[in-house]
């Protein structure tokens, strides 16, 4: 255990990609809990692509992010001191904790939930995490998948896109991802089970779609916007899903961005295409908790970690996530 509370502030709203002088370091005393509350000591911290966002303050879901708050992070964490009967020592939790050692709470100005203190804390940050349920809510009730149907997959080795791939693959689908070298399509054919994977850096994905949908795109689970996007619509099949989960090709990049092209096949394939928030889902994590614990269990369902470990990584692996450096879930371990 540090003695100080080592934290990264917000320093500056980047421009084009995040570096590492958009945080500062700093060490403050380890917070008290006053009667009511819980310390907290932080074991794992996520990173997310909408960080950069929140950065800027691109997104109006989430409150603002002020230059020299704590930046914000989701992240796993044990409770090692209480001041709330509600929340017992040792109790594992999870929250935004904000990228530090230590957070006070009394349960509601730092939301967070009790987990299962048995469960790997990766699992917890992981597939039944945010990104797990990202993946479940977004393929299962706006994708709703059918049995024989193609879906594809873009940011598939991702930590969103390997656990939505893998349940379009439960759900008897012929699931295509598309990927950013071939060590990842590699892993998504051979360990996770996909049908096939398009290396999108070296290979003319227009070309390998056509290969590998011959009856066209049912649901295009879109992790990344731009180029693959066009492509995908300009695939589609009739009635197809096009499910918006996110755009990272975007999220870094300076001035006007270019709408889709192939927006008009949605009106010519009667398709839908719908965006989301996972955070509009919070009431229902618990059933899909369940359901995704009972496909860990009976070995239907693979986790991915990349873990980067210390604290003083955590702006430069948010770098990373940008870089492709991931496989699976990322995450800082900051014990
Ligand atoms: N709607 C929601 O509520 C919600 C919630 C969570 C996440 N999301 C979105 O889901 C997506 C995936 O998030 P995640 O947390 O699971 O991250 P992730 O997929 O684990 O990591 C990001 C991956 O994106 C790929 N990438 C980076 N730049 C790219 C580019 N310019 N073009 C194509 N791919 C690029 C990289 O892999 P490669 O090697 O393949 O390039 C990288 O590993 C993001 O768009 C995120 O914003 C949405």
């Amino acid at each position: 255990m540090t003695e100080k509370n080592r934290q990264f502030l917000l320093a500056a709203r980047p421009v084009g990609m995040v570096k590492e002088t958009d945080f500062e370091y700093r060490e403050v005393p380890v917070p008290e809990p006053a009667e009511g509350e819980v310390l907290i000591r932080t074991t794992y911290l996520s990173l997310d692509p909408s960080m950069r966002g929140q950065m800027e303050n691109r997104a109006d879901y989430v409150a603002p992010l002020q230059i020299g708050d704590v930046m914000r992070a989701g992240g796993v964490g044990r409770i090692v001191r209480s001041r709330n009967p509600a929340f017992p020592e040792d109790a594992q939790v999870s929250g935004t904790f904000g990228m530090q050692d230590y957070v006070v709470s009394d349960g509601r100005n730092v939301p967070f939930r009790v987990v299962d203190g048995a469960l790997d804390p990766t699992l917890v940050l992981g597939v039944l995490g945010g990104t797990g349920m990202t993946a479940f809510f977004g393929l299962l009730d706006l994708g709703r998948p059918q049995p024989g149907e193609t879906v594809v997959v873009s940011g598939a080795a991702g930590a969103t896109g390997s656990v939505a791939g893998q349940i379009a693959k439960l759900k008897g689908c012929r699931v295509i991802g598309i990927a950013g070298s071939d060590a990842k399509c590699r892993w998504l054919t051979g360990e996770l089970g996909f049908d096939a994977a398009i290396n999108y850096r070296t290979e003319d994905v227009g070309a390998a779609l056509d290969r590998h949908c011959p009856r066209g795109i049912d649901i295009y689970f879109d992790n990344v916007g731009g180029e693959i996007l066009d492509l995908c619509l300009a695939r589609i099949a009739n009635n197809a899903r096009v499910v918006l989960c996110g755009g990272i090709s975007r999220y870094n990049a300076t001035g006007p961005i270019p709408g889709p092209k192939n927006y008009f096949n949605l009106v010519f394939r009667r398709a839908r295409m719908e965006g989301f928030i996972v955070l509009d889902y919070a009431a229902r994590f618990p059933e899909a908790i369940a359901e995704m614990r009972r496909w860990i269990d009976a070995g239907q369902l693979k986790q991915q970690v990349t873990v980067i470990e210390g604290f003083r990584e955590l702006p430069r692996a948010l770098i990373r996530l940008f870089e492709g450096y991931n496989t699976g879930k990322l995450m800082v371990q900051t014990t």
